[in-house]
């Protein structure tokens, strides 16, 4: 059977910058800003974006166009003979961990459409929203139910193939969703005590720079929020046909995805401390923020409706491109059929998320790395190592495997005047710093370099 493709170059574009933005732009971005002081992050993550995470999410998406395969074979094909391939399972893992907990949270977000359809959240309950939110997520099934819903609809979707379903929503959510954020913005910024919040985002505490954790936590919040080093790019790329040109498209991702991100913070913060919000509260952090702020706004209510409606099929284009991963790969290895491979993974991936959801409740005291929950242990490990792990390699293939000229020729850099300077990146630079952030984290920087 001929492998698929996408309809369109704008087909792929809208899926990629579907996968990209998600609940990493505005979930993820808020809570680990505010884990790790706000500005001196922001700055950090936004110089990782663009010395490592274009130049690598061009790499990537080449590796899959060139390959036609997804990220195991794609390995095999350009590096034959070699055990190259085995660092696509670093990919297929981070599948897993992640889509494990994003089903979690994207399910905690479709309660909130709910909640704002039926009317309950209009207003805060007895409990308030922080109590109800934390009621919520600590019980023992109600919040598993809004995961299962979420995982079958990225079956349903994986499952009859992208063109039609996810190419076509995010055509319209996206831009719905963009324009919510700006004027999210704007009442947030006019909340009194805003400044308090910008300030916290924008005014970089450079002390915090001397903790090593800051520079993984930015690195990771890079790799995730754009989507890369899974192979959810790559696979993507392997649906495209020849002709498409790449640099201008994965610049067009980039530069969306830190639209997005750089927005959620000037929704967020401001209302953080406008209603006295502990910036440092975690995965909850936005889950408290937002439907205060929009108890504020006029026609609160609604807004609160479409905003979720939207976050919650951002969500869903992200999470089809994540389980995207492992079925490509097992449809091709075992030649199964998509129908029962799609349905087998995501069921795997809802079974790990029972046990991520028990992680507020019931099992809220299990921590499997060092203090952290469940849901951080995973997230750390798939976001903070296996990604970027796998975009080494992504890297490591194409600056130093593959001869220059073919890695320019993949990249449709050839005859461009970046070119030159992607390659160095992408040989030299990207890897260089990957390295450097790992040996910082687990404090080996020092022992090896005693003069720094
Ligand atoms: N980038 C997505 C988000 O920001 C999450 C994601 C990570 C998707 C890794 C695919 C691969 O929500």
């Amino acid at each position: 059977m001929a492998r698929e493709k996408w309809g369109t170059k704008l087909g792929f574009m809208l899926a990629a910058m579907g996968s990209a933005v998600g609940l990493g732009n505005i979930w993820r971005f808020s809570f680990v800003a505010g884990n790790n002081g706000g500005g001196a992050f922001l700055i950090l993550y936004l110089l990782f974006v663009v010395l490592i995470g274009v130049p690598l999410l061009l790499t990537e998406v080449s590796i899959g166009r060139k390959a036609e395969s997804d990220v195991i074979g794609s390995f095999k094909k350009l590096a034959p003979k070699t055990p190259w391939y085995l660092t696509g399972f670093f990919g297929i893992a981070s599948a897993f961990l992640i889509l494990s907990f994003y089903a979690v949270v994207a399910g905690w977000a479709m309660f909130y459409f709910w909640n704002y359809i039926n009317g309950s959240f209009f207003t805060s309950p007895d409990v308030g929203y922080e109590g109800a939110f934390g009621q919520f997520i600590s019980h023992s099934w109600h919040p598993i139910i809004w995961t299962a819903l979420f995982m079958t609809l990225t079956i349903v979707i994986v499952l009859g193939g992208v063109k039609r379903g996810i190419e076509a929503a995010n055509r319209i959510f996206m831009p719905l969703l963009a324009v919510l954020m700006i004027v999210l913005a704007f009442f947030s910024l006019s909340l009194d005590g805003a400044s308090e919040g910008m300030k916290f985002l924008f005014t970089p505490d450079w002390s915090a720079l001397s903790d090593p954790s800051i520079y993984i936590a930015a690195l990771g919040q890079a790799f995730f929020s754009l989507s890369l080093g899974m192979g959810a790019m790559l696979t993507y790329g392997s649906y495209l046909k020849k002709e498409n040109k790449l640099p201008s498209a994965t610049l067009g991702i980039g530069l969306m995805d830190t639209f997005f991100a750089v927005i959620s913070g000037i929704v967020i913060f401001p209302a953080v401390f406008a209603f006295g919000i502990d910036p440092s509260s975690g995965p909850p952090l936005v889950f408290i923020t937002l439907p205060t702020i929009f108890e504020q706004m006029p026609f609160g209510g609604v807004v609160g409706l479409i905003f979720f409606f939207a976050l919650v099929l951002a969500s869903l284009s992200s999470s089809v491109s994540i389980l995207e991963v492992p079925t490509a790969y097992f449809m091709r290895a075992f030649g199964w059929s998509r129908f029962a491979t799609s349905v087998l993974m995501g069921s795997i991936m809802f079974v790990m998320g029972i046990g991520v959801s028990l992680g507020f409740g019931v099992w809220s005291g299990v921590t499997p790395i060092g203090d952290l929950g469940i849901l951080d242990s995973m997230d750390y490990i798939a976001s903070n190592i296996l990604l970027p792990l796998g975009g080494l390699s992504m890297a490591l293939l194409v600056g130093w495997f593959l001869k220059k000229s073919e890695a320019l020729e993949a990249t449709d850099l050839s005859n461009s005047p970046i070119g030159g300077f992607w390659h160095f990146i992408v040989k030299y630079l990207a890897p260089i710093l990957i390295v450097i952030i790992f040996l910082n984290a687990v404090g080996l920087l020092s022992v090896i370099f005693p003069f720094l």
